[in-house]
């Protein structure tokens, strides 16, 4: 399958159609971005490791019944998925205190979460990601009733899913976000995961291995994403 033209550029990524109008290509970036864009640079060959994270991760929620976008890896930075029309809502579930929790409610970091906390943001840069609520998205019209509940139950079925294939791997998962898009009928998981939006902690040291190493200047962050694309793309 071979890209035709630009669709749309985002931060991290590039979708391009291809002769398939039910499918398009997203080619992965080194581009780095934080804070909503204003703080820029570059992951050298983040693109190619979120690609082959987000593969291997697409490929087992499949397998546990998750329903995704993903078709088939074609390189080292493209993607074949399914088009989708994108929810604009962000899904965030987070098992431990980091971030903009802690911040926002005074929260001590690491402090663990049980039940897990689920929230909803609106995906729109300019205005800073706020957060919402059910009743914005319903007023809205960003997602129908039916499926807010389908993006809470699916949303907690994959934090169940990569919990367990994280910790397999001696990675925490602290918290991550997860986008959805409609295609032909059917809502399906869309975007990435990768450490671009889910923040992972070594299980032993607590070491953080996620994009918090670029957004707070914490170094190794090259490093970082290779010892995470090691252990989740890695031998056995
Ligand atoms: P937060 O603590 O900044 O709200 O982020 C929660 C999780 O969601 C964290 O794993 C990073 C991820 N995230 C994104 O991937 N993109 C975003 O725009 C935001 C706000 C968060
Ligand atoms: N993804 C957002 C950005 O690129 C927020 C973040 O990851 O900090 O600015």
């Amino acid at each position: 399958m071979k890209r035709q033209e630009q669709l749309y550029e985002g931060k991290a990524k590039i979708i391009y159609a291809t002769e398939d109008p039910d499918l398009v290509i997203q080619y992965f970036k080194d581009d780095a971005t934080a804070f909503d864009g204003i703080k820029k640079g570059t992951i050298v060959d983040k693109g190619v490791i979120n690609n082959h994270v987000s593969t291997k991760i697409f490929q087992y929620l499949e397998e546990k019944g998750v329903a995704t976008h993903y078709v088939e890896r074609l390189n080292d930075r493209e993607m074949l998925v399914k088009s989708l029309e994108i929810i604009p809502v962000e899904v965030v579930f987070r098992n431990v205190a980091a971030g903009s929790l802690c911040k926002r409610l005074g929260i001590e970091e690491a402090k663990l979460l049980d039940p897990p906390i689920q929230e909803f943001f609106l995906k729109d840069d300019p205005l800073h990601d706020p957060m919402i609520n059910e009743s914005h998205i319903k007023t809205f019209e960003w997602a129908t009733e039916k499926e807010v509940a389908f993006l809470k139950t699916s949303g907690s079925k994959v934090n169940q899913l990569l919990t367990e294939f994280f910790k397999e791997r001696g990675i925490r998962l602290v918290d991550f976000k997860l986008e959805y898009g409609r295609h032909k009928g059917e809502v399906l998981l869309g975007d990435e995961i990768s450490p671009d939006g889910c923040r992972l902690w070594d299980w032993e040291t607590g070491e953080k291995m996620d994009k918090d190493r670029f957004r707070f200047n914490l170094g190794s962050v090259e490093e970082k994403y290779q010892e995470v694309y090691n252990l989740v793309c890695g031998e056995g």
